[in-house]
């Protein structure tokens, strides 16, 4: 029978039962009597052990080179795995010449090496780890959304609308091609999407609760270790919703029932992570897995940090954004636990966040939740129910027309809803420790860089 490497690794049966596997070499290691190998398919972190006797012609056995391996599972004599695969046949698939392979054999390369060579760093442990980890976590958040009762959605990469109003878009040509305009295709501009908020706001209109987990798309000239150009997001949006408080009640069983299923499910990727990248960072994600999240006001934050603003490059000041600094601090200050910040300027925020009608301040409910190492993680809110409200918010910007259907939506049958968006790149740099968002994309894309 034909096993993945992780299935040959927790076989029951090693009493010589007769199998075959196909990896890459991770190493080669000849003794008097024997040849070892050490194979890894992808599908464990752990590599399963290849006994082979030396007679054989190992000049092809190369670091990094394809193989075949027909043999029998046996227990190993050795404390260091359980089996063993003792070959009867090996056969090269592909040769690697490991002297021109950019992936050393026992070398411990630098996150910041291995992101120059985008198409061979999934084979070293640290990238695998991590992808491992993404697709599991991937899966977690599906299945956290499936329990809890939500519809998953896929809502559309190409729009039209902007939602965020930031003018930070991937345009294409009305032609709906990126060159040579010809005929109009959409009749109406089109973007990449920036998020998928107000599709699902359509949807939490049939179905109540909904979700979406696709790629979004953001055309901000940042250099950051927390930007990406092309970045996955989860976003949900759930009816009847009137409270803060309720949306950040989800948000907080999210990240944690996650990160829980993450941590169980692959408990040896994440230990790698752990260990290669943030020493330390296992003991500082049970204290946020632990610790119930705080809460504090937009203006209650912006009072801290003019407390402390001598650390500042950007001095804090009401009705200005947080910078990542200020998002830093207060996290810091905040004993290293995720807060949650509401309550924002109504100035700074979106059309469609809902006026709390607080008087000469003048905030909406937005909620964001800032954790350690990344800064913000969530960024959401209620939204804007009430017709009249949105209306006048609309003309003001200048979109009513464009966003009849929007209005539309307050007409027939409007619920009081919110929902959230959270970054899954910063989520996995979150957990992991991990510090530069690049490294926990399979092909992150960002300005002057698109490898592959
Ligand atoms: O705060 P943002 O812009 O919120 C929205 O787009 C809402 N419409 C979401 C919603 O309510 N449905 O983005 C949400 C999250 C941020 O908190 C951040 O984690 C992540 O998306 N994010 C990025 N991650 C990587 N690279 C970028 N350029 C990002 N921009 C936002
Ligand atoms: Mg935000």
């Amino acid at each position: 029978a034909k096993l993945s490497v992780r299935d040959a690794l927790g076989a029951e049966n090693t009493s010589g039962e007769r199998i075959k596997v196909q990896g890459w070499i991770r190493s080669v290691r000849s003794q008097k009597e024997v040849l070892f190998l050490h194979v890894n398919d992808g599908s464990s972190l752990e590599s399963l052990q290849i006994v082979a006797d030396s007679s054989l012609d190992s000049r092809e056995l190369t670091f990094g080179s394809s193989v075949e391996i027909q043999g029998q599972l046996i227990k190993s004599p050795s404390k260091r795995q359980n089996v063993e695969l003792k070959a009867e046949k090996i056969k090269v698939i592909g040769n690697c010449d490991a002297k021109a392979f950019p992936i050393k054999y026992k070398e411990r390369h630098p996150l910041e090496y291995l992101r120059q060579h985008p198409h061979f760093r999934c084979r070293t442990n640290v990238l695998g780890s991590i992808l491992r980890i993404r697709s599991e976590a991937t899966a977690a958040i599906h299945s956290f959304f499936k329990d809890s009762g939500f519809v998953h959605i896929h809502t559309p990469i190409i729009t039209s609308n902007d939602s965020e109003g930031a003018g930070e878009l991937f345009q294409l040509e009305p032609s709906g091609k990126l060159k040579v305009p010809e005929k109009n295709f959409f009749n109406v501009p089109a973007f990449l999407t920036v998020s998928g908020q107000l599709h699902l706001e359509v949807m939490s209109g049939a179905f109540t609760q909904v979700f979406t987990f696709g790629p979004t798309f953001r055309a901000e000239n940042s250099q950051s270790r927390r930007h990406l150009a092309e970045f996955y997001m989860v976003e949900a949006e759930i009816s009847f919703v009137d409270s803060l408080q309720d949306l950040m009640q989800v948000i907080e069983e999210l990240f944690k029932a996650t990160a829980m299923m993450v941590l169980s499910n692959c408990p040896e990727d994440v230990e790698l992570c752990h260990k290669f990248i943030a020493p330390g960072q296992k003991d500082r994600l049970e204290h946020m897995l632990k610790n119930n999240f705080l809460i504090i006001s937009y203006t209650e934050a912006v009072e801290m940090l003019k407390q402390a603003s001598q650390n500042f490059t950007f001095t804090p000041e009401w009705g200005v954004d947080l910078q990542t600094e200020h998002e830093k601090y207060l996290v810091k200050h905040c004993g290293n636990i995720p807060v949650f910040v509401i309550n924002y300027p109504l100035a700074i925020k979106p059309f469609y966040m809902r006026d709390n009608e607080d008087g000469p301040q003048h905030t909406v409910a937005a909620v964001d939740l800032l954790v350690p190492g990344v800064g913000e993680l969530f960024g959401g809110g209620l939204r804007e129910e009430r017709c009249h409200f949105l209306e006048e918010r609309l003309a003001r910007s200048g979109l009513t027309e464009v966003y009849q259907w929007y209005l539309d939506l307050r007409r027939f049958g409007s619920v009081p809803h919110g929902g959230f968006g959270m970054g899954f790149e910063r989520y996995l740099q979150c957990i992991l420790g991990v510090d530069n968002i690049k490294d926990v994309i399979p092909f992150p894309r960002f300005p002057h860089s698109c490898l592959l």
